[in-house]
């Protein structure tokens, strides 16, 4: 479908990272675009260079969603907003697996039941939902994650099905290691967590850039109108699911 038939965008978690960057992509492609976060002062930056419209909105508080952007029409949502932890279920805090699944599940299924009957009704429309090779893999990251976004992943693919017989399209994007602040957000989200976590996660590897996640997402929406992607995995060359753990009991 040439990106001239869609119109308006979504966007949440634009405040930063893969977010911010797909917000900027989607300006220059001529959408209009809806950019969601809660820092009201990163997303008017955003809005000052690109022409986007800010909603600053917490994406766990649900009336707000409602108010702020029950009433739009828009024709290519993406649900990139996430939020992780460090630990797993043995040290979790209820605020970490309420905001989990608030975030990560919750809001990508609100968002849906708001706008995606809008497109359903004018036949048009593109949801794009960023996952994690979390939700496909069992490593060590956090219980709630790996199951928020495998839920992801189970939703994209119910999306389909709720839209058959519409041209409604659906891609779920599995990235691997992104550079953001994501791991430096788990440690704090102060400028010197984010430097700890640049030197723990990303110093030294050849990770996957924003850049690497804007590309994918264009191809998946610039496909033509017949072709739906509906899971584009993306991984850095160097990081692969392998390893199967086999510990020895401690004594
Ligand atoms: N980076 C990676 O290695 C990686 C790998 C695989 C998948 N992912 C997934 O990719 C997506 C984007 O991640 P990223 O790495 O770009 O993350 P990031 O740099 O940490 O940015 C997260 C974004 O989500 C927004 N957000 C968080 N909580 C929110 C809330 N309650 N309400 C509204 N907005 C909220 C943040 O904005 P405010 O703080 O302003 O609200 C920010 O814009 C996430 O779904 C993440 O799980 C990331």
């Amino acid at each position: 479908m040439p990106y001239s038939d869609y119109r308006t965008a979504l966007v949440t978690g634009a405040s930063t990272g893969m977010g911010a960057a797909i917000v900027e992509q989607f300006r220059e492609r001529g959408l209009e675009v809806h950019a969601v976060a809660r820092d009201a002062e990163r997303l008017r930056r955003l809005a000052d260079e690109t022409g986007a419209i800010p909603h600053a909105v917490d994406l766990a508080d649900v009336d707000a969603l409602e108010r702020e952007l029950g009433g739009l029409e828009i024709d290519v949502l993406v649900n990139n907003a996430g939020v992780s932890a460090t630990g797993n279920i043995l040290d979790a805090s209820r605020a970490t697996v309420d905001a989990m699944i608030d975030v990560n599940v919750g809001a990508v299924l609100h968002l849906a039941r708001l706008l995606l009957p809008g497109m359903v009704e004018r036949d048009l429309g593109h949801v794009i939902n960023i996952s994690s090779i979390a939700g496909r893999y069992n490593f060590f990251g956090h219980t709630a994650y790996h199951a928020t976004k495998a839920a992801v992943g189970q939703i994209s693919r119910q999306l389909r099905n709720d839209t058959v017989g519409k041209r409604i399209r659906v891609t779920e994007v599995c990235p691997g290691r992104v550079e953001t602040e994501i791991f430096g957000r788990n440690l704090g989200g102060t400028p010197e967590a984010l430097q700890q976590a640049w030197e723990t996660y990303y110093e030294g590897y050849e990770s996957l850039t924003t850049a690497d996640i804007v590309s994918t997402v264009d191809f998946a929406v610039a496909a033509p109108r017949h072709v739906n992607l509906g899971l584009i995995e993306i991984t850095p060359t160097f990081q692969v699911a392998g390893g199967l753990t086999f510990d020895r009991r401690e004594a």
